[in-house]
């Protein structure tokens, strides 16, 4: 366990800028669909949708919205960091199923969470948009400007999906995850980078609304979700491999030295076709898409909440991000994780202070009780 600086205490000049994630949480809708359930509503089967994609199951909103399932992962980022909403500076909300076009998501996120002291945009880069919202935050908080942030991917397809189409309502699903980041002493992010590419966003569209004045009025679009599954396909195959090297390079890593590969979970097929042309185990790459679906900007926090709440993730591992998907977009993250224990089950240790001596001397207390009398986190002043 490592004590880091103070809450919303600023880096001083010449001092580490880097950031860490210190909280996560996730929230599904209650509603779970299986494949049967699918192929009473679309010619397919069970079988179809395991060999082709590895989806099992998915969560449908019956109620939940965007903002309501952001706000539920957030309240539980809050709690996994030890943090209040009122000490929130920045809520970045990655979607492109948003309930409201006016106004954003993440204001209507800022408002039910209380935290009145945020600053609150949406930012949407579909199935890349967590990754790109991480980003985001990540240079804020690295440029000295804000000392945290929620960052959630929060969707609900199952508005967009035309369930007339096997071809595509299939593999999507609803939910949301996020992340609370803020500066750390120690470098968290090793390596960044995103791309787009606009000239194949047909490959994977929906339109909004039509444009109609007294002036006006054009012929609607689809309001549903249409995709070339193949071009998708191809693309994350030659696209994310490529990607996840040049964050790798930055970071001066090989792909060996990475513990996990939190991919989006789009397809099994593509995961594992991308482990492939890495020549890595596919073992490295945890999925939970077989009880998700494909939940766009929400599969990789959901994935990664999973991942730290099974306990599989330990301080000091390397994990690389990405995602991919409409418009196009697509891009990776390589980063330490720095925070370990808090649903292993066992008690924690301080180690040291990242501020050297600064630290020493300094009271600690733990500040936050697991149900079982676990400390969850620590204080020091
Ligand atoms: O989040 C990022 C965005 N999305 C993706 O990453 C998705 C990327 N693409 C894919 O995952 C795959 O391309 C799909 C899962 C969408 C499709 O798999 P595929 O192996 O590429 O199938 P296909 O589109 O080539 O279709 C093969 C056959 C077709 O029948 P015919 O023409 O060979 O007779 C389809 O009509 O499978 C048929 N098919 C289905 N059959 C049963 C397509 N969807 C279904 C279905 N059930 N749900």
């Amino acid at each position: 366990y490592t004590l880091e600086i103070p809450w919303g205490q600023s880096a001083e000049k010449g001092e580490s800028m880097a950031v860490k994630i210190i909280g996560t949480g996730s929230a599904l809708p209650k509603k779970v669909v299986s494949n049967e359930e699918m192929a009473g509503l679309v010619e397919t089967s069970d079988q179809w949708i395991r060999e082709r994609t590895g989806i099992g199951s998915r969560h449908i909103s019956t109620g939940e919205t965007v903002v309501s399932l952001a706000v539920e992962a957030c309240e539980k980022a809050l709690a996994h960091g030890d943090r209040k909403a009122s000490e929130v500076q920045l809520i970045l909300v990655a979607t492109c199923t948003p309930e409201k076009g006016i106004p954003c998501a993440a204001c209507q996120v800022q408002s039910l969470l209380g935290a009145a002291e945020a600053v609150a945009f949406d930012l949407n880069a579909a199935c890349a948009g967590f990754l790109f919202a991480l980003h985001t935050a990540h240079a804020y908080i690295e440029a000295g400007i804000y000392d945290n942030a929620l960052v959630v991917g929060s969707e609900v397809l199952s508005k967009v999906v035309d369930w007339t189409d096997r071809g595509t309502c299939v593999l999507f699903g609803d939910g949301a995850g996020a992340v609370l980041l803020e500066r750390s002493g120690q470098p968290g992010i090793l390596g960044f980078v995103q791309h787009s590419d606009g000239t194949k966003g047909g490959v994977l569209q929906c339109d909004g609304r039509k444009l109609e004045n007294p002036f006006v009025s054009l012929p609607v679009g689809n309001p549903f979700l249409s995709m070339d599954g193949r071009e998708v396909f191809a693309f994350a195959l030659r696209q994310v491999p490529a990607c996840i090297w040049e964050a790798l390079s930055q970071a001066k890593l090989s792909p060996e030295d990475v513990d996990l590969y939190v991919l989006h979970q789009a397809n099994r097929r593509i995961i594992e076709g991308i482990a492939g042309r890495m020549n890595l185990e596919a073992a490295r790459f945890p999925m939970n898409l077989e009880r998700t679906g494909n939940m766009s900007s929400a599969s990789i926090p959901v994935l990664l909440d999973e991942l730290v709440r099974e306990g599989r993730l330990q301080e000091g591992m390397t994990l690389v991000l990405s995602g991919f998907g409409a418009g196009l977009t697509y891009g990776a993250c390589v980063l330490k994780w720095q925070r370990s224990l808090d649903f292993s089950g066992e008690i924690g240790i301080v180690k040291e202070s990242v501020r050297g001596d600064r630290g020493a001397g300094k009271k600690v207390q733990a500040a936050g009780w697991g149900g079982t009398g676990i400390i969850l986190s620590m204080r020091c002043w």
